[in-house]
């Protein structure tokens, strides 16, 4: 959570900040702030709310200078108010953070014992008023930041700048990502690539530990024992079309429809024109495995509950899947014949990356299906398969989601196949069905004016429920989390025969049910769930193929019309459903669809 930005540059650096600032909003928008120098002097700017908020202070008074840091929060310790906002100054250092310092109260009552003055409740101010006390003692910038980072506990990844010097930028990472960018005689460093996609393409990531100093020369970096090391500098492609809305109104809505082009791609990554599969090497031989745990938070998880029925049901191979959060903390026993496998769009979940630290050493393999390549979870995994959904923005995952699905698919065939539970021509027949999903995805966008009218009628409901059977019912969760996170409105998703053992109480002729039913093996019992809702006056929103409408849509409030599918592959299709009506009901009711309230697109604390 919180976007970071630092820049050294030849130009003034607010404007440049700001705009870094907008690509790093999905990391939270509780406020905003700068701190530039200017003249040698240090200044800042800060606002509660949105980015739009510090422009627009900007504009009326402006900060000068080509040296500068600056933030956007998403608030943990404090609340989001201008005192707490960031960057945080103690006299002459200027400081932005993302991240949390565990052990902040101890070191505040510390520097309280000798007569420090806090302005805010953050953990941040904390690492200010810690360099500038050792700067009073005497210090010089860089040994009073590296002496104040040693003594920081948690997780950071942090910049620094200070009064009087403008060519000097101190940056520091532990648990929070931070990317340093090389320009044409100028430095920048961002909480990703993304931050720095139009000022350079010239990357090199902070490895765990490291901190380092900026000068408009270049960086020195020194690992977590203050030696100097040389990490690897790549060159990040990164296409800035594509982090815009190109024409729709929000991301969310630019990046549903472009799940037929991304996940066109995703297949074409893994699959051969001869129907076989494709991946990289040093995957576990599967035949010899006997537990796949899979591990991820919110929408993730949800792929990972999709893929538990492929892997049992296709590859015989038991799985275990838990909320990231829960794991880790459970010390689950893990066997050397047992593979981990974590699932994350940005690869920088804390819980996520934490899960998969305490399987590190313990299971066979670490494997992880990431959408950015580049992330932590991705560089701690022995293989990462990345999904290739491009820059996802929109706080609710979509085409994350989809190319999570698909890659997972290909997984469990490849399992499948290995556990001698397919033939290969079994595989390939799945396959084919599986290269037909983009061109299905693209028709099922179709149902759009549809899904616009219902979500009129479901944006009055104060409460909605998912329902679906099998494979759907991890999409009845997934579509119940994607409408309370962006419409506000309170919605559940249930096992359709789950219904009768309590939640059927809530049912009424105010609380729609939408329910996932294409026609597959278990289309009949999740009718007849379907029926219970309806003799009880509840008001049914169908969600079959032109089959199922046929047999069931009588008595429904309404029915949306898929395409007829693989049943095996449905909940890739049926996930557009589960999205457009969660963002037509957002639309409908008014709400931020690209920045709920309370959210950040990535959770980089526990
Ligand atoms: O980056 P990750 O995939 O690890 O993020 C996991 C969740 O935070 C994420 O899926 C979240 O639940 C989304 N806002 C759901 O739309």
């Amino acid at each position: 959570m919180c976007g970071i930005i630092g820049v050294l540059g030849s130009h003034q650096a607010a404007p440049i900040m700001v705009d870094a600032l907008r690509r790093l909003e999905y990391r939270g928008y509780d406020s905003a702030g700068i701190a530039t120098i200017h003249e040698g002097a240090l200044d800042r700017r800060r606002a509660v709310g949105k980015l739009v908020n510090l422009s627009d202070l900007l504009v009326e008074n402006p900060l000068a200078g080509r040296s500068g840091i600056g933030h956007t929060r998403w608030a943990t310790h404090g609340a989001p108010n201008v005192a707490n906002a960031h960057p945080h100054q103690s006299g002459s250092v200027a400081v932005v953070h993302n991240g949390i310092i565990e052990n902040f109260r101890d070191l505040r009552k510390e520097l309280g014992k000798n007569g420090v003055n806090f302005e805010s409740d953050t953990d941040t101010e904390t690492i200010a008023q810690l360099i500038a006390r050792e700067l009073k003692a005497g210090k010089a910038p860089v040994d009073a930041a590296r002496d104040s980072i040693a003594q920081l506990e948690g997780a950071f990844a942090l910049a620094i700048l200070f009064d009087g010097e403008e060519d000097l930028l101190i940056a520091a990472r532990r648990g929070s990502p931070l990317a340093v960018g090389h320009g044409d005689g100028e430095m920048y460093v961002g909480s990703d690539a993304i931050a720095l996609a139009p000022l350079t393409d010239q990357i090199t990531y902070l490895d765990e530990g490291d901190w380092c100093v900026l000068t408009r020369a270049g960086v020195e970096i020194f690992d977590v024992h203050n030696q100097p090391v040389t990490r690897i500098t790549k060159q990040i492609k990164l296409d800035s079309a594509r982090i815009e809305k190109a024409g729709h109104k929000h991301f969310m809505a630019k990046e549903i429809a472009e799940q037929p082009t991304v996940l066109a791609n995703a297949l074409a990554h893994y699959l051969n024109d001869d129907a076989s599969i494709q991946l990289p090497d040093g995957l576990p031989d599967f035949s010899a495995v006997d537990r796949l745990i899979m591990v991820a938070c919110g929408t993730a998880y949800y792929a990972c509950q999709t893929a538990k029925y492929w892997f049992e049901q296709l590859a015989g191979l038991p799985v275990e899947i838990d909320v990231a959060s829960e794991f880790r903390y459970r010390e689950p026993p893990i066997g050397s014949s047992n593979v981990a496998l974590f699932v994350s769009q940005s690869g920088e979940t804390a819980d996520t990356l934490a899960a998969l630290r305490y399987c590190s050493g313990k299971a066979s393999d670490i494997l992880s299906v990431v959408n950015v390549p580049e992330s932590s979870i991705a560089r701690e995994s022995s293989v990462a398969l990345p999904i290739y959904a491009g820059v996802e923005v929109g706080v609710a995952s979509t085409k994350a989601f989809t190319c999570q699905l698909a890659v997972l698919a290909i997984l469990a065939l490849r399992a499948a196949q290995q556990r001698g539970c397919l033939t290969d021509a079994e595989v390939a027949k799945h396959v084919d069905a599986l290269r037909t999903v983009p061109g299905l995805v693209n028709l099922a966008l179709g149902i759009e004016p549809s899904v616009e009218r219902l979500a009129n009628e479901l944006a009055k409901a104060r409460d909605i429920l998912f329902l679906g059977r099998g494979a759907m019912f991890p999409l009845a969760l997934e579509g119940a989390l994607k409408l309370k996170e962006i419409s506000y409105i309170h919605a559940e998703g249930y096992a359709s025969g789950e219904l009768k053992h309590g939640p059927i109480a809530l049912v009424d002729e105010d609380v729609p049910v939408i329910v996932f039913a294409p026609t597959d093996p278990l289309f009949d019992k999740t009718v007849s769930n379907m029926q219970e809702v309806m003799a009880r006056s509840g008001k049914v929103l169908l969600v079959t193929d032109a089959t199922g409408a046929e047999r069931a849509r009588e008595g429904t409030w309404d029915t949306l019309v898929m395409p007829e599918c693989d049943p095996v592959f449905a909940p890739i299709i049926y996930a557009i459903p589960a999205q457009m009506l969660a963002y037509y009901t957002a639309l409908a009711k008014g709400t931020d669809v690209d920045q709920p309230r309370n959210l950040a697109k990535s959770v980089t604390v526990e």
